[in-house]
């Protein structure tokens, strides 16, 4: 995309979007939630449907001329069926955010009771921090993973959930670098009679290619964004069994939102498309194989990992013991004078404040992507402990800085 037709109407914006692309091209994304969607995807997200307002689900509309917005909805959502094996499909809410809001919507009553996991250990907001919807609109307790481990405690878990009695318990994590047992959370939940929404936001793209244990079919309701592992249009996406289909679909619209943004739904379809071909598992695979790579060799430089290593798309470096007075924040900043861009996260049991905390997080589906291999991944990790080893030399940061171009350059974007 040249932007020229922007350009033409607006330069300032027309500077920013193109140099988002540049940025983009010339450095790292290593933030675990992102990725980099095909040309076909961003094609159909800035597609006419954008203009088309169809409240409502296929077929049963409030407004005129949906033909073409009904076609598009159910092809993401048979995508999304095939995809998962899932009974129902919601691919109208807005974001991840808005998945859970939907499924809150249509099960839980103000006051009601969520336990899920602190948002310092591994949580999201819209599982209930007090600054969220969720927080303020719910009672929420949170469960924490085991400090000695990094892993979750499913037998603490059980017992929270015994003495609390949740009405819902939600599962799946921003910043959890270990496969989840579903089952064990499911059990807990059924056995104090909750409900339990799994929240796959993160690894969407590695349950549907059969690289993490999926919990459709496990638990009651699953919840996700589409933008992340799974690399399709920007979004959420509900699923759930046949029982609760009119629930989850009322409580999206007209319950939470209004029009769908029928253009990131087509983005949806089309990465949904592209998740089902058979290059997508290699790319999954490829995806944890990276960042179990890079986190072997960040032990080898001597970082920690929350939990010891790793079984997805994502490390967590606790700086604690290898820099005990350098904080996230300042390796974020430094890495990404560098052109190496991936957050700050706080760690279990965290000493410092959530500002700027004692990890950092980092991701591989966007540099998987890009076409990063094994060796590619170790050069990167290489680059990492260099800087965070000298911090503030500006010869180590030039010779980086050339690492990072090469590397760019060898594995373009969008060519
Ligand atoms: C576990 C989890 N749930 C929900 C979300 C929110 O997703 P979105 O940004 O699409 O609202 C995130 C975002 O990273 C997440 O990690």
């Amino acid at each position: 995309m040249s932007y020229e037709e922007v350009r033409e109407v607006d330069p300032a914006v027309a500077d920013a979007l193109v140099g988002e692309r540049s940025r983009q091209e010339h450095t790292l994304a290593m933030i675990a939630s992102e990725n980099h969607v095909s040309e076909a995807v961003m094609e159909a997200q800035s597609s006419e449907l954008t203009n088309k307002y169809a409240e409502g689900y296929p077929g049963s509309r409030y407004y005129g001329g949906c033909e073409y917005a009904d076609d598009v909805e159910e092809i993401a959502v048979e995508r999304a069926k095939e995809l998962f094996g899932a009974d129902h499909v919601n691919v109208q809410p807005h974001s991840g955010s808005s998945a859970n809001m939907g499924v809150y919507f249509a099960t839980l009553e103000p006051g009601d009771k969520i336990l899920s996991l602190d948002l310092t250990h591994g949580g999201h907001l819209s599982h209930g921090h007090p600054a969220n919807f969720a927080g303020q609109l719910y009672e929420v307790e949170q469960y924490e993973v085991d400090p000695e481990t990094g892993r979750l405690d499913y037998e603490s878990l059980r017992e929270h959930a015994e003495a609390f009695e949740p009405d819902m318990i939600v599962s799946g994590f921003s910043a959890y670098p270990r496969e989840v047992e579903w089952e064990r959370i499911q059990a807990a939940a059924d056995a104090v009679g909750a409900l339990h929404t799994a929240d796959i936001a993160h690894i969407t793209g590695l349950v549907a290619a059969g690289e993490h244990a999926s919990p459709v079919g496990v638990a009651d309701f699953v919840t996700g964004s589409t933008h992340k592992t799974i690399r399709a249009g920007r979004g959420g996406i509900i699923m759930c069994d046949e029982q609760f289909a009119d629930d989850v679909d009322s409580a999206v619209f007209p319950g939470a939102q209004g029009g769908p943004l029928m253009h990131n739904i087509a983005g949806k379809a089309v990465g949904f498309h592209e998740a089902l071909q058979p290059e997508f598992e290699d790319y999954a695979a490829q995806v944890v194989e990276n960042a179990a790579v890079l986190g072997d060799r960040l032990e080898e430089h001597g970082f920690s990992l929350v939990s010891g290593g790793t079984d997805t798309h994502l490390v967590l470096v606790d700086l604690r013991d290898s820099h005990p007075d350098v904080s996230g924040g300042d390796v974020e900043d430094e890495l990404e004078e560098v052109g190496i861009v991936l957050n700050a996260n706080t760690v279990p049991d965290e000493t410092r404040s959530a500002f700027d905390p004692s990890g950092i997080r980092i991701g591989t589906p966007a540099l998987t992507t890009r076409g990063f291999d094994a060796d590619a991944m170790e050069t990167v990790a290489d680059s990492i402990a260099r800087v965070v080893d000298n911090l503030g030399d500006e010869d180590v940061y030039a010779d980086v800085s050339d690492t990072v171009d090469d590397l760019c350059e060898q594995y373009p974007l969008y060519e």
